[in-house]
């Protein structure tokens, strides 16, 4: 059984569908830690409700920024974490973090990486921005965490049509539907090996 770590800033509902993929076994492994740099996110008090092991760690609870990135390595290997899984963090991962678990870190992006992504390029920014290019087609992607935003290797992405009527809302929407399943799907297809990180 592999062990997830789930980072999450907000709302969870990509954290929510791992949790209940790991639960009913469409997921051949537990989440053993969610960690969260918002104490307010809704992810965060419902990983508690589900009796998941929680922590809050940010920029207000470590001031250092070294410190920080120590921290959270620290809590993640004490988890003995096999793959850390990003469900809408909005925050960069330390280098600390980054070389412990090299080739380990997942991200969902909602965009068909490479385009849309980099600096700038997050929650509706990216559709509005999709929508203003006239692209008839947007979508979701999975890759692996490097130091650059929305950098690493690309492991899946799912498309998605987009209609005349499109708002960024309804690209959101219409793109966090398909979001759900893709990550679960990935994250058993890199427990099987069938995708290699
Ligand atoms: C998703 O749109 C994801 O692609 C992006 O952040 C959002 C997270 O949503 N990285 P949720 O917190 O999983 O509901």
């Amino acid at each position: 059984m592999k062990k997830l770590g789930i980072l999450v800033s907000g709302r969870g509902s990509n954290m929510s569908a791992i949790i209940d993929a790991c639960e009913q076994g469409r997921i051949s492994a537990s989440v053993e830690i969610v960690l969260s740099n918002n104490a307010d996110a809704k992810a965060l008090s419902i990983a508690k409700e589900r009796r998941i092991n929680t922590i809050y760690i940010s920029s207000q609870t470590h001031r250092d920024p070294e410190q920080l990135d120590v921290v959270m390595c620290e809590t993640l290997l004490k988890y003995n974490i096999d793959l850390i899984v990003l469900a809408g963090f909005m925050k960069k991962i330390g280098p600390k973090v980054l070389s412990e678990f090299e080739g380990k870190i997942l991200n969902i992006h909602p965009s068909l990486l490479p385009k849309y992504g980099g600096q700038g390029f997050y929650g509706m920014n990216i559709h509005r921005a999709v929508i203003a290019a006239g692209d008839k087609e947007s979508g979701a992607t999975i890759h692996l965490v490097c130091g650059d935003y929305d950098d690493g290797k690309i492991l899946a992405q799912k498309s998605v049509i987009l209609d005349e009527e499109d708002t960024p809302e309804s690209l959101a929407k219409k793109i966090l539907k398909i979001e759900h399943a893709l990550y679960v799907k990935t994250i058993q297809e890199i427990i099987e090996e069938r995708i290699i990180l």
